[in-house]
């Protein structure tokens, strides 16, 4: 069997569309421009270039990107200032504070100090409060895209089993959460988990997100299975250097149903996500009609 590939990267360019759609509706008939800002604090290369990009998606499906570049050496009054200025600025509908901070910086404090209703990562713990108990709130953006695929995919996802490899805040957990939220039977594995292979090849849908190049070998995955593969490590092969998942593609490809690849899977959708939520945020402060098909 060769799996059918879940495009991420044209299923993020049709989010980005329907964001644009929304965003230009909300000009027109509104009057409004949804605004987006990012605080980066230092200067980590990987950092920087995620901004830059989330910098310039934001423009081109119309809104308003606010880039906040600080010193390393930022103290944390000052950050949490800046935060507050954006909270009570009726023109920035999103905050984006970019991790991980340098380590002077307490990110639980500076995460929760984000207004829940402009927190388009979804990590302030009010809307991970409200995400666990299923009620409406701001969902992290790569966990919502990888629910964005499987649900075009599969159209239904109740009942399935869903094995979630990982248990981060950022990804794991809250993926487990909207599984759950679509009725799959939901099992969160990770790194003390007994015999991995066996409780991989029960899942119909396995969603990699340890950040271990290629962990999951096809061996482990039950055939026909969809494969969720969130990973993204910078490895060497043959001399040169290469992105791989979490998952080992050339094998898994052979026996899954459908498979995200990477590059081209996952990644691309969390930005488009982080665009969707910025519109969505936006929609909400202003008792708008939020976009279709753009949340949990
Ligand atoms: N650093 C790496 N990924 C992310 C993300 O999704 N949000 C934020 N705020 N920082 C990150």
């Amino acid at each position: 069997m060769t799996a059918d590939i879940i495009d991420g990267k044209a299923f993020a360019a049709t989010v980005r569309g329907k964001v644009a759609e929304r965003v230009a509706r909300l000009k027109e008939e509104n009057g409004i421009v949804p605004g987006l800002a990012v605080v980066l604090v230092g200067e980590d290369p990987a950092s920087q270039v995620y901004v830059r990009s989330k910098g310039k998606m934001t423009v081109e499906v119309g809104m308003n990107s606010y880039e906040h570049k600080l010193d390393v050496d930022t103290a944390e009054a000052d950050l949490l200032a800046l935060i507050d200025k954006l909270n009570n600025d009726p023109s920035v509908h999103g905050i984006l504070v970019q991790l991980p901070l340098p380590g002077h910086l307490n990110e639980d404090l500076v995460i929760n100090s984000i207004d829940p209703a402009k927190d388009v990562d979804g990590f302030h713990i009010s809307n991970v409060g409200l995400l666990g108990t299923g009620q409406k709130s701001m969902v992290p953006c790569t966990p919502l895209g990888s629910l964005m695929m499987l649900r075009d995919y599969h159209g239904s996802l109740s009942g399935m089993n869903a094995v979630v490899i990982g248990r981060s805040n950022i990804v794991g957990k809250p993926m487990a959460q909207l599984l759950l939220g679509d009725s799959c039977t939901v099992t969160i594995a990770h790194s003390r988990t007994k015999d991995l292979a066996e409780v991989v090849g029960r899942a119909d849908i396995v969603v990699a997100a340890v950040g271990r190049p290629e962990m999951v070998p096809g061996e482990w995955i039950k055939e026909g299975a969809t494969v969720i593969d969130v990973g993204i490590n910078r490895i060497e092969r043959d001399g040169k250097k290469v992105l791989v998942g979490d998952v080992d593609f050339a094998s898994a490809s052979k026996v899954a149903g459908a498979i995200t690849p990477v590059p081209g899977g996952v990644g691309p959708m969390t930005i488009a996500c982080l665009l969707a939520n910025t519109v969505t945020a936006c929609c909400r402060a202003n008792g708008l009609a939020e976009p279709e098909g753009l949340t949990a």
